[in-house]
């Protein structure tokens, strides 16, 4: 059978996760999955959501509309826009991974610039595609270069993955503001950011008036809920919206109705926002912890935070992943994320630092005696 090669790879984190499994079944100890990429100290507790969920509705069996259900637009336009965009600019989507793909797929880019420390998945994808595709080594290095950025499209990834940082969002809307004048795409991919930062929350609004700008979200890590697959994209642009949506339509035939009922409940129910909050509070409370603690026993890459902070849900520890392996914490290694300095990067590691608080002790206190 001939077959077309996408030229991407099988995700490495999924690789390292299964080896540690058989290391762990192997030795019949325990080991710490620091290696995942989800929030895992605690799962969101739905069982007061659920009810609320009517299963016998054509809403909910029948075909959803292709760009979303309308009132679960209308909620995200309320909790992520302050009720201030036209809903018919937000496209609900597969969650993020496929969102990402769709928006490369949909642009016609010269280039497109990612981190210098990036998800892998943004790499693979742009091999699939045939996107041409550089990094960018920092936010002053695109300040300093916008006028030979035209034409081409920067990604911007914040709260970021793999480093587990934030930067203010005035200095980013600083940034973003100046691309987008210049006719630069700016590609917003904000998973994390929603886990942080709840109430009153001006940016997405304020990113929502630029006209380069595509804001790519998803409810797997604010919520918890990367098993429903749901996120959305925003764009002003109509133009790429219509075509989005045709490719949204071929790839998703509309997106899974029970995922869209649940997460309109847990963005506008008393009981959903409860839930919500509380899941938030824990996850954040465990790895404001964690961070404490890295930071305290010296495990804390610093280096990689001196003009951002850390919050999670990832951080670099100054430790390869051969070294944590020893003591049996399972971590990816930070070469993994970047195509620059490999060498220099062997020397850390990204770790999930949404993880239980007296577990992280438990593992690295052994390595710090
Ligand atoms: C930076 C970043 N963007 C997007 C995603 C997409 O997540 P999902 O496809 O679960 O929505 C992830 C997942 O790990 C991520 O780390």
């Amino acid at each position: 059978m001939k077959i077309e090669k996408s030229g991407a790879r099988y995700s490495a984190i999924v690789g390292i996760g299964e080896k540690l499994k058989e290391l762990q079944s192997q030795s019949g100890q325990e080991y710490l999955f620091l290696n995942r990429g989800v929030p895992a100290v605690t799962l969101i507790d739905l069982s007061d959501v659920i009810p609320l969920i009517d299963f016998n509705s054509a809403e909910l069996q029948v075909y959803p509309p292709n760009n979303g259900i309308a009132k679960l637009r209308n909620a995200i336009n309320k909790y992520y826009f302050g009720n201030k965009i036209n809903p018919d600019t937000i496209f609900v989507t597969h969650g993020g991974m496929g969102t990402i793909d769709l928006v490369i797929s949909t642009l016609d880019v010269e280039e497109v610039l990612i981190p210098k420390f990036y998800w892998g998945a943004y790499r693979n994808i742009m091999n699939m595609r045939q996107q041409a595709h550089d990094s960018y080594e920092n936010y002053e290095y695109l300040e300093q270069n916008i006028p030979l950025l035209a034409g081409k499209a920067v990604i911007i990834c914040d709260p970021s993955n793999p480093l587990g940082n934030k930067f203010e969002d005035e200095q980013l809307l600083s940034l973003i503001e100046k691309l987008d004048t210049a006719g630069v795409i700016v590609l917003f991919d904000g998973p994390y950011r929603k886990l942080f930062i709840q109430g009153e929350d001006k940016f997405y609004q304020q990113l929502s008036v630029l006209p380069n700008v595509i804001i790519m979200e998803s409810f797997s890590k604010s919520l918890g809920l990367s098993g429903q697959r749901l996120g959305f994209m925003h764009t002003n642009n109509s133009e790429f919206g219509q075509e989005f949506n045709i490719r949204l339509l071929y790839v998703t035939n509309g997106v899974n109705a029970f995922a869209q009922l649940l997460v309109h409940a847990l963005l506008t129910s008393p009981k959903g926002q409860k839930a919500a909050n509380d899941f938030r509070y824990k996850t954040v409370e465990g790895m404001q912890q964690n961070i404490d603690y890295l930071r305290e026993k010296g495990f804390l890459a610093e280096e990689f935070y001196l003009d951002s902070t850390p919050v999670g849900i990832f951080a670099i520890v100054n430790k390869s992943e051969e070294e944590l392996l020893e003591f049996r914490i399972g971590s990816v290694g930070l070469p993994f994320f970047t195509s620059l300095d490999k060498e220099a990067a062997k020397k850390y590691s990204r770790i999930c630092i949404a993880t239980a608080h007296d577990k992280v002790v438990q593992f690295f206190d052994k390595m710090a005696n």
